[in-house]
This record gives structure tokens, sequence and C-alpha cells, in this order.
């Protein structure tokens, strides 16, 4: 990731440019994100660290058009979203952009399978090879003995591994996670950590993780610090 944007000739995977986020609570206005910039690039492992409240979820919120900012531009893959809805951008979201939440944000209703199976709902593609595809994903994070078991059914680093399966299972070429492991215990947070890095190394998959988690930041290419809503 880097915040001048032509300094490397590698495929832009997603930028923000000059994007400002306020939130008003009643007659307070909060400016969440003032002025920010930068791209993320094919191969990045990025991570966004910063003290609570300082704009990391609502910077990856904007970043995965969950959210619209007040100002400036959201680029993913080449498409300028400035002028999209955020109802009309669902399509681009859930084939471009693999999202882990603070909170896992599993349906309680639905098992494994059908939390992961979720996305690819929208694709139109055949029932066959969603099947295949929910299947391979659930595999590769470990999950192929619970894929019949719900979200209260399982320990909180198997949800974590059902969000990343659900994020990761459109194929995105960009993964955003917030505090993938902030509540979990070491271990399987490390677990998750490695899952992330082999999926940027093999799959060359752009990863950005909002996190204090020293371990991750130790690991990660590139550090980005935020505060107050701004880059430094
Ligand atoms: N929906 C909202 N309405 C009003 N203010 C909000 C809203 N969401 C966030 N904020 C405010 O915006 C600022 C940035 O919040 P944000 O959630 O992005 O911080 P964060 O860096 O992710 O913090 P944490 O490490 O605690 O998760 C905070 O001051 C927060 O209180
Ligand atoms: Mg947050």
């Amino acid at each position: 990731m880097i915040r001048d944007m032509k300094l490397n000739n590698k495929t832009e995977v997603a930028s923000l440019k000059n994007v400002i986020k306020y939130y008003r609570l009643g007659d307070v206005e909060i400016t969440a994100l003032r002025d920010i910039n930068l791209t993320l690039r094919e191969g990045d492992f990025a991570v966004i660290s910063g003290p609570s409240g300082s704009g990391k979820s609502t910077l990856l919120h904007i970043l995965g058009c969950i959210d619209k900012p007040d100002k400036g531009r959201v680029i993913i893959d080449g498409f300028d979203t400035t002028d999209v809805a955020l109802e009309a951008l669902s399509g681009l979201r859930f084939i471009k952009i693999g999202f882990m939440f603070q909170t896992f944000n599993l349906i309680p209703v639905l098992t494994a399978y059908e939390n992961v199976e979720l996305p690819l709902l929208f694709t139109g593609a055949d029932a066959a090879s969603v099947r295949s595809r929910v299947v391979d994903v659930l595999k590769k994070v470990g999950l192929s003995e619970r894929v019949n078991h719900y979200p209260s059914q399982l320990s909180g680093g198997q949800q974590q591994r059902v969000a990343i399966a659900r994020a990761l299972v459109g194929s995105p070429r960009l993964i955003l996670a917030d505090e993938p492991t902030a509540n979990l215990d070491s271990r399987t947070g490390d677990e998750i950590l490695t899952l992330l890095m082999r999926l940027n190394r093999e799959e060359k998959v752009t990863v950005l993780i909002a996190t204090h988690d020293t371990t991750i930041i130790n690991k990660a290419k590139t550090v980005i610090n935020i505060k107050d809503g701004e880059l430094w």
C-alpha cells in the first residue's frame, strides 16, 4: 500500500481519493475520516493500526463499499463507485471484496455451509459449482467436519473461520479484515493470521487488516497508522 499513487506499477486493486466521512449524532458532528488517500495493489499485505475510535472500521467499511464517504472517491478494480448507490454496489462487493467484520456477522439461523454459500447465491452460478466451491473453501479453513453446525454451536475461532470462508468464497482479489483476531485466543489468532498470509502468498489476494495485534503488525509488509481520522 502506498499513499503516493505513482510509485509502483503493480495493478491497483482499490483506492481512496480525498475521502472524508462525517457522522452526525443530534447536534454533534464527528469527522471520522479526514482527507484519506491510499492505494492497495495486487499482493499487498497491509495493516491499519491506531487507537480505538481513530477511524479504522469506518475506513474499511468505505473501502469495502459497505458505507459511502461524504466526499472523495472510492475506486475498486478500476471502477469509480462515487456516483453509484450502495444498493447497486452489492454485486461488485460480492465478487471483488471479501469482508471480515469486527463481530463475525454470521447469520444465526443459517448453518456454516449456508452462511458461506450466501454470497454465491447472488452471482447466478449453477448449483453444482456453488456446492463444490462452498465445500472447497470450508475445507481450506479446516471446517469440513462442521458444515451443518449453526454459529451458536461453533467456537469463536470456528465462527471466525466461517467468516473467512464467506469472505473467500467468491474468490475476491481483496480481503478487508476488521480486527480478525480480537475475539480469539492467541493460538487460534495465529492460525487465522497464517491462513490470511497463505492466501496472500499463494493466491496473490490483497489483504488489509485493521488491528492492534502486535503479532500481525510485525508480520505485515506495510503498516499504516491512523489517528483522529488521519493517516500519518
Ligand atoms: N454510526 C456512527 N454514528 C456516529 N458516530 C460513529 C458511528 N460509527 C463510528 N462513529 C465514530 O467515528 C469514530 C471512528 O469510529 P471507528 O469505528 O471507525 O473507530 P475504530 O478505529 O474502528 O475503533 P475500534 O478500535 O474501537 O474498533 C469514533 O469517534 C466513533 O465514535
Ligand atoms: Mg473498529
